[in-house]
């Protein structure tokens, strides 16, 4: 059986039921999975084929049950590449979300603000991103049962759910940025003399994360959102250095708010 296959299998074993929405929540935003009701916890290292997560604030598990009254499988923590997983392991778990019949996947994450726009603390709805990691999960024999060999990447973050976010972050008088999310492979933070060729390339954010699985899901037909939170200005942005720590605090610190707005799109989707 193929590994995917292998892995949709033991989920379905264990789930309570077949999941609608697909969630991964991103540094610091693992407390949505606080609000599922009726929860189902499958840590990943039970999950024949899943690595182990090992990002600070990434608590490497999969939550599933009842959120804004939609049964949601959600992972509470993600792989990144930075970790020194491969690629292929990043894509793993979003074509077993495909696999399971999840209608929609929406990846969350902290990121740097890159556009002067924005502010410490802001939301972002991914509209686009920049492929800067060096490398790609398509890459390697394709599956022609998963997705074409040239994925089209037009609509990568699916207009109608980006519609439905701005809907209901205007409903709730949240501010919501738009913008484009420019992922970099990590560890290390990026150079203030990236981040001034990142702005000139046409990003607004940037962040280590969420480019992999977009693409992972744009290929095997499974529809995104994409939401950042803006923990900090990116480097050389606000004349004092940046530091992992000050992600997780300000992740914390406008967490629950996060956390209502992403409930609040799941509900409504
Ligand atoms: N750069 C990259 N990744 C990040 C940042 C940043 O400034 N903030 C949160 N994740």
């Amino acid at each position: 059986m193929k590994e995917v296959d292998t892995a949709a299998a033991y989920l379905r074993a264990h789930l309570p039921f077949t999941p609608d929405l697909a969630l991964v929540l991103g540094s610091g935003l693992g407390g949505l999975a606080g609000q599922i009701e009726q929860p189902a916890v499958i840590p990943y290292r039970d999950v024949p084929g899943f690595p182990l997560s090992t990002a600070p604030g990434h608590a490497g598990q999969f939550v599933a049950g009842v959120l804004g009254g939609k049964k949601v499988l959600c992972m509470q923590g993600r792989f990144h590449y930075y970790e020194g997983h491969d690629m292929s392991a990043i894509a793993l778990p979003v074509r077993v979300f495909k696999a399971l019949g999840c209608r929609a996947l929406i990846l969350t994450n902290a990121a740097g603000g890159v556009n002067w726009d924005f502010s410490v603390g802001d939301f972002m709805l991914i509209t686009d991103h920049i492929n800067f990691m060096g490398a790609n999960p398509l890459r390697g024999q394709n599956d022609d049962s998963i997705g074409p060999r040239f994925c089209d990447m037009t609509h990568v973050y699916t207009p109608e759910l980006q519609q439905v976010a701005l809907r209901v972050a205007a409903a709730r008088n949240l501010v919501l940025q738009k913008g484009v999310y420019l992922g970099y492979m990590g560890p290390s933070f990026e150079t203030p003399a990236e981040i001034r060729a990142f702005r000139t390339l046409g990003a607004d954010a940037v962040g280590m994360s969420t480019v992999p699985e977009a693409i992972a899901a744009s290929h095997c037909g499974l529809p995104v959102l994409g939401l950042s939170l803006i923990t900090n200005m990116a480097a050389g942005m606000a004349g004092k250095r940046l530091s992992g720590d000050e992600v997780i605090e300000i992740a914390n610190q406008r967490g629950p708010v996060f956390q209502g707005l992403v409930r609040g799109i799941v509900e409504a989707l």
